[in-house]
């Protein structure tokens, strides 16, 4: 008699070497539409039956989810954020939740990048004014933007990839700041980099960039107030979550020419609805959340988070665990 397999459900549409490999182990069903949300009453419906859930960060696993997964024992999330997850119910109720970080460190430091610059040369707006013939003629201040060499950078969240930002920002000869919860002392040696408290990075910085988790701490750091302290010429950039900037007041802020500019590859509401009022300003670079998205990055984060989910499953230690006290309760 073949023993019966633990069930998982993958929410999106995995590789089909990842798929293949998990369903040696397990009774795997997906949501399997690469473009598509699984319906929330879909996974509500069904989440009582599985054992592993693999899940996006458009997926809210929260109380409702978790209670009705009563079987659930690992949510393995395809990113390195997880504030889509109760991960205080999920540790209470003894579920296992992994993430998927490193891999997607250098590249989502590129986008960072690329964003940062697209914002001060004003690289969309200048290939759109092209294209639609506004092209008059070569003129000196036609299309100006802001100087990245020898400007003061300063990175909210000196994680891993507000390190790797500030790799690539020394390359540009920027002068580096940060602010963290906690000082970096070996990371200032390393990069050159200073702290300062969140008004000091604020007011010298001529570009902010947002690299912190998204938690109840974090929700709203940067609000009228915070804009009112940077400089005029500043660029804010945020590719972290949209909810640590406050929306209406950043949109404030470059309307009233507070700040010179934004680069968003995140918003509150994903997708951005097309009315919102950033979506109006000129000053604004926007991208759809695609700070990791490099094939060879989201193929490794499928099988990182796949790994997750299957050492979970098969009672070892899945390398990205992200609530650790779990363990103390087993
Ligand atoms: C993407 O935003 C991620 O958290 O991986």
């Amino acid at each position: 008699m073949r023993a019966i397999k633990p069930r998982v459900f993958i929410t999106r549409k995995p590789p089909i070497h990842v798929l293949e490999d998990l369903k040696e182990y397990f009774d795997v069903d997906t949501w399997d539409f690469e473009e598509s949300n699984v319906p929330r009453e879909h996974l509500l419906t069904d989440i009582e039956k599985y054992d592993g859930l693999l899940c996006l960060l458009t997926e809210n696993v929260d109380e409702e989810v978790l209670s009705k997964g009563e079987s659930l024992k690992v949510v393995s999330n395809l990113a390195v954020g997880f504030n889509n997850i109760d991960v205080a119910l999920a540790t209470q109720k003894g579920v296992m939740v992994t993430n998927t970080p490193g891999v997607l460190t250098e590249t989502t430091a590129d986008l960072t990048f690329a964003l940062l610059m697209a914002t001060s040369r004003r690289i969309i707006e200048a290939s759109a004014i092209l294209r639609e013939g506004q092209w008059k003629t070569w003129s000196p201040m036609f299309l100006t933007g802001m100087d990245i060499h020898g400007s003061t950078l300063g990175i909210i969240g000196l994680g891993d990839i507000g390190a790797a930002v500030a790799r690539r920002a020394k390359g540009f000869n920027l002068n580096l700041l940060y602010h963290n919860r906690s000082r970096k002392e070996n990371l200032e040696s390393e990069l050159g980099i200073e702290y300062r408290d969140l008004p000091g990075l604020l007011k010298e910085s001529d570009f902010v960039v947002i690299l912190t988790p998204f938690t109840k701490e974090t929700e709203n750091l940067i609000t009228i107030n915070e804009f009112k302290l940077m400089k005029k010429t500043a660029i804010l950039i945020n590719t972290a979550r949209g909810g640590i900037v406050n929306e209406e007041d950043l949109a404030k802020a470059l309307s009233d020419g507070l700040i010179w500019g934004a680069g968003l590859d995140v918003f509150v509401e994903e997708p951005v609805p097309l009315n919102h009022p950033l979506l109006r300003l000129p000053n604004v670079v926007t991208l759809p959340h695609i700070g990791s998205a490099s094939i060879q990055t989201r193929t490794k984060m499928w099988e990182l988070a796949a790994k997750n989910l299957k050492e979970a499953l098969l009672g070892n230690m899945p390398p990205n665990l992200v609530n650790k006290e779990i363990l103390a309760n087993k």
